[in-house]
């Protein structure tokens, strides 16, 4: 992070710096096609994760295709500028299938998926986890602030002064589709208890032909372990780093990816104040989480 980064405020949300109002035109406009795949998410909730398993169901899990590029290559980061380049200026050129990751909000998305164009898979992490690794990734990654305490950053997170905007708002926007047949709502505590029910139920939605072996390989290709160690996937030296967006030397993508790290950064105040503040925003939703 930088701590004297600025923000792009757009309706209300803060969103990276280099993006501008024409930009968001191009995005809510841009052409959708039947067999685009879009994994969005509020960042911090399993993103990578879910483009591995993507990719690999796309290729049966042969890794000798899937890393023949780099994962950020094969999913680019839709609205990210990154050296001269923005995916959504680009992908119009794209052959089909794209694969896409994206950390719109729901409103600000391409409207066409809203109308069942293209598919859409959704992540959401349990909000108390994606806080603590939102927090350590702001200072690994240099186009957002530093926080100066995680007091302070806690505060700004429910606040939702943060990159990204208000969690609260990102998920519930995109829980309101999840009964639309190109949406596909998953979370990161189901794919931690059971990534291969979670890699099936990709499968089946992307309406992607697998055996019993190609699920095999992608669990086996998608774990923590893999991906931390495969530098096609680990983001250290990755086309982020080489921009210099993220700064390596300050933390590590693959930090611990587990559920419940929450509990050695939340004192019980913070926790009963935050349990208290997503209550009152969930609460009536049905949207449940696990935190252990
Ligand atoms: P932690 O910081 O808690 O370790 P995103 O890709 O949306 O930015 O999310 C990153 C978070 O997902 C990090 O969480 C990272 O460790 C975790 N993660 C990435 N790949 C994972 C995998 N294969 N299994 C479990 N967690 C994973």
């Amino acid at each position: 992070g930088d701590d004297r980064v600025e923000y792009f405020r757009y309706k209300g949300i803060s969103l990276p710096r280099y993006l501008v109002s024409e930009d968001m035109d191009a995005i809510r406009d841009f052409a959708i096609r039947d067999d685009d795949v879009f994994i969005i998410t509020y960042p911090k909730s399993g993103t990578a994760w879910l483009q591995r398993i993507v990719s690999l169901l796309r290729f049966g899990g042969d890794v000798s295709k899937t890393d023949q590029k780099e994962q950020d290559e094969l999913v680019p980061y839709f609205e990210q500028k990154c050296e001269e380049s923005v995916p959504f200026r680009e992908l119009p050129e794209a052959p089909s299938p794209r694969l896409i990751k994206s950390h719109l909000h729901m409103f600000l998305a391409p409207l066409q998926l809203k109308q069942g164009k293209g598919k859409v898979i959704y992540v959401a992490r349990n909000p108390k986890d994606l806080a603590v690794s939102y927090y350590h990734f702001h200072f690994l990654c240099t186009t957002i602030k530093t926080p100066t305490s995680w007091e302070q950053f806690l505060q700004e997170f429910v606040s939702g002064e943060v990159c990204t905007g208000p969690w609260h708002n990102h998920v519930l926007g995109w829980w309101e589709q999840k009964d639309n047949p190109n949406v596909l709502f998953l979370k990161y505590e189901d794919l931690q208890k059971n990534t291969r029910k979670q890699v099936e139920k990709v499968a089946e939605f992307l309406q992607w032909p697998v055996t019993p072996e190609v699920i095999d390989k992608v669990v086996e290709q998608s774990t923590f372990q893999n991906m931390a160690t495969n530098p096609n996937t680990n983001k250290v030296s990755g086309k982020e780093a080489k921009a210099g967006i993220f700064d390596s030397s300050k933390g590590t993508f693959f930090r611990k990816g587990v559920v419940g790290d929450w509990k050695s950064h939340f004192s019980d105040e913070q926790s009963q104040w935050f349990d208290n503040f997503y209550q009152e925003k969930l609460g009536p939703t049905g949207l449940h989480f696990d935190f252990e």
